[in-house]
């Protein structure tokens, strides 16, 4: 895996360059898909990148994502997304097995960083990134992230 300084350096390169592509976009799963693609791509130490929808008070469904298969459906109740969710605080948890509650879609994940995505003054979705790395994700790049689905998702329509 690529020194934190690196992996944060890498990122914000990135930043300009993923806000221009969804540039003036106003559709969530549109821009949701886009990040989903360029994150992965700059993201290298992740195995899953993407996002859970809110499709009810309590309750997130998948959407946009990159990776192996992930869970359709997640309580707001169960799992780091749902603590996300329920808190719209970002979980950045750098070892899934000490976090209780935690839902191993992969064997193989180690570490994760989810991350509140609200627009309109409502949580409406979660963006959560997946390690098979401990520890596969830095304050830093949370912060990152944090400005990034803000500025890009924080406008969006029709939720
Ligand atoms: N590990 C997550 C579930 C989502 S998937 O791994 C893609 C969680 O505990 O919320």
């Amino acid at each position: 895996m690529l020194p934190e300084p690196e992996r944060v350096a890498r990122l914000e390169a990135a930043l300009p360059q993923i806000e221009a592509a969804v540039a003036g976009e106003t559709d969530p799963v549109a821009v949701q898909a886009t990040l989903a693609c360029l994150l992965w791509e700059t993201l290298v130490q992740a195995n899953w990148c993407g996002f859970y929808r809110r499709i009810g008070e309590d309750l997130l469904a998948v959407g946009p994502y990159q990776g192996g298969m992930g869970c359709l459906r997640i309580p707001f109740a169960r799992g780091v997304c749902g603590a996300c969710a329920r808190t719209e605080a970002t979980q950045l948890v750098p070892d899934v097995q000490a976090f209780p509650g935690h839902i191993a879609c992969d064997d193989a994940t180690r570490s994760e960083l989810v991350i509140p995505v609200s627009a309109g003054g409502r949580l409406r979705a979660v963006l959560d990134l997946d390690s098979p790395h401990p520890d596969g994700f830095s304050a830093g790049e949370a912060r990152l992230l944090e400005g990034l689905v803000a500025r890009v998702l924080g406008n969006t329509l029709e939720w």
